[in-house]
């Protein structure tokens, strides 16, 4: 039993890249491991104001850890981006993608940018994820055991991480997105992405048997945010969003984030098909300005902590006051 879960609760951009990479280093993993959809998703963190670490294939948790970082079969592989990712931050001995990784080809990209559908009715990212998904379901796809220039960079993800959990080890999954894009799950159909992103979905796009599961981290936001078409329950003007100063652009696409208030219900529901032991409260310093940088809780903090906790039955374990890496405070 030794494997962290990393899930979203609500619309993603949350910091799950920054969270997993702070549970890589805190629990001395060995592997940290990508699950979720494609390369849709853009995690990022900063070391430092000026030093920013950006990544849409591979887990950030190479970042403070030594861990082995690796992309679960379940998740479609974009070849262009996965060497330029290992090239940019030198990590040819340490990402491995599994062997049965459907591909990304360029026509699949291709194919999305040119779907009005996808482009202005959904508002997809169109890194080709969806259509991958499509050709590989339809037995159509190429995976990365394919392609001779991934030769040294495929392994048996799903071998390597119940092995490691079975010694002991710890392993931390980083899901994508968030639970409320999930495909079959959310209630948004068709403003979702091209797979379920829940605890569920997680472990079974690396290949880990549930037996190795011990704790699951839901990462809220306090100030939550959705990219691309669909509801959002206590959505707050663009006009008030600029007054706040709490403007967020999208990693991937660039645009505006739409950003609303907590809807407790929504949480409750995220809770119920997650099953978190333990909330990351990210973004708190969008929800109260005076926690920025600062280690200790302010009095809204303090009370919002008890309202997540409450609709999601688990504790708060850590909090971001601010953007940079070490904005992260755990709770004692
Ligand atoms: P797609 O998965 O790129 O096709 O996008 C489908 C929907 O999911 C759109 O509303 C996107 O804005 C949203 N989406 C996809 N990836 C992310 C992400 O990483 N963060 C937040 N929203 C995302
Ligand atoms: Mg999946």
């Amino acid at each position: 039993m030794s494997a962290t879960v990393i899930v979203d609760a609500l619309w993603g951009d949350s910091g799950k890249g920054k969270v997993a990479a702070w549970y890589a280093s805190k629990l001395g993993a060995t592997y940290a491991v990508r699950a979720g959809t494609g390369t849709n998703a853009g995690h990022c963190l900063y070391p430092s104001a000026n030093e920013i670490i950006k990544t849409r294939q591979i887990p950030l948790a190479f970042y403070k850890s030594k861990a082995k970082i690796r992309v679960g079969s379940g998740v479609v592989v974009d070849p262009r981006i996965l060497l330029d990712e290992i090239a940019t931050y030198s990590l040819q001995d340490r990402v491995k993608v599994d062997y049965r990784c459907a591909i990304i080809e360029p026509r699949f990209i291709e194919m999305e940018q040119n779907s009005s559908h996808l482009k202005n009715t959904v508002g997809s990212t169109a890194s080709g994820t969806g259509q991958t998904r499509a050709a590989f379901i339809l037995r159509q796809a190429l995976q990365a055991k394919d392609l001779p220039e991934l030769a040294k960079y495929t392994t048996d993800v799903a071998q390597e991480l119940n092995e490691a959990c079975k010694a002991g080890e710890e392993v931390i999954i980083e899901s994508s997105q968030g639970t409320y894009l999930s495909l079959a799950l959310s209630p948004d159909y068709p403003f979702v992405t091209s797979d379920n992103v829940t605890t569920a979905a997680s472990i079974d796009d690396v290949g880990l048997n549930w037996q190795h599961l011990k704790r699951v981290v839901m990462i809220v936001k306090a100030l939550p945010s959705r990219v691309g078409a669909g509801p959002m329950s206590g959505e707050i003007t663009e006009a008030e969003v600029h007054k706040l100063g709490i403007e967020e652009y999208g990693t991937v696409t660039g645009r505006l984030r739409r950003k609303g208030h907590l809807d407790f219900d929504l949480l409750k529901y995220a809770a119920m098909l997650n099953g978190p032991t333990e909330i990351a409260l990210t973004f708190a310093d969008h929800f109260d300005p005076d926690i920025t940088g600062s280690d200790k809780l302010t009095p809204k903090v303090k009370e919002l902590i008890k309202k997540v906790e409450k609709a999601c039955g688990a504790p708060v374990r850590l909090v971001e006051t601010g953007k940079l890496y070490s904005n992260l405070v755990e709770l004692k």
